[in-house]
């Protein structure tokens, strides 16, 4: 089983201002790429805005997704609006309330789509997780858009943080098999291990910023994917593949 996932792809209206980034033609670029390792399911892992929620934008991507020809999920990041990504794309069945968390089957294999759009995990769906995680009886797949852990970027963990991680942690650390966590918000590539926990962050399709300075700074515009190849043994196998990013 293979699987890609593409993070932050901050896509805006055409002709906005995007600070010298071709945001759209890296998303087409990406999607090229996304084909050439032909998946068998591509996952989003929120911020598909640029900006804010912008409907017109969800469908011109929902055309571009759709011609791919491969099955495909997205969740919402900080700047997406769940309600309205479930409405373009129609999801609306998966939502709970205005939430967007749920479970996607990715062959027969359950993956947890978290929802984490304004920077918490609900109560509601930590009770949801908790069941479903019982249910697996196994290693468990979990894609969200913020770190469920301190990430170690320091710009990034003082100001955009998940904020009530703590209870998250206490969630998945509790599960008595190995957790899988895909991620991104955080806009660099890195791995952190935690008990049963390896949180992966996917770099975006936006532009990279350094890990290590208390100031937000630019690192590359380079962008990138990542390739997850579940192997028939339950090994997983992760590796982060990097494309020239487009420039206005
Ligand atoms: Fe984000």
């Amino acid at each position: 089983m293979k699987l890609i996932q593409i993070t932050d792809l901050h896509v805006a209206s055409e002709g906005e201002f995007t600070h010298g980034v071709d945001v759209r033609q890296n998303f087409l670029d990406i999607l090229q790429a996304v084909k050439s390792f032909a998946p068998d399911h591509l996952i989003i892992t929120g911020d598909l805005a640029y900006d804010t929620a912008n409907e017109e934008v969800y469908r011109w991507m929902k055309s571009h997704l759709d011609q791919l020809e491969i099955p495909y999920t997205a969740i919402a990041g900080n700047h997406d609006t769940s309600t309205v990504l479930a409405k373009v794309f129609d999801w609306e069945h998966r939502l709970s309330g205005e939430e967007l968390f749920y479970k996607y089957t990715a062959g027969d294999q359950p993956l947890l789509l978290l929802e984490t759009s304004l920077g918490t995990v609900s109560a509601a769906q930590l009770a949801w997780l908790t069941e479903e995680l019982a249910a697996l009886g196994g290693p468990a797949l979990v894609f969200m858009h913020h770190p469920p852990i301190v990430g170690g970027v320091a710009f990034m963990d003082a100001n955009y943080p998940l904020r009530n991680m703590e209870a998250l942690q206490e969630v998945l650390h509790g599960h008595p098999y190995p957790v899988y966590v895909f991620c991104g918000h955080y806009h660099v590539e890195k791995m952190i291990c935690s008990k049963n926990m390896t949180v992966h962050i996917t770099p975006t399709t936006y532009f990279q910023m350094k890990w290590n300075q208390p100031v937000f700074e630019l690192d590359n515009l380079r962008i990138a994917l990542r390739e997850i190849v579940l192997r028939d043994d339950g090994a997983v196998e992760s590796t982060v593949v990097y494309y020239e990013g487009n420039k206005t």
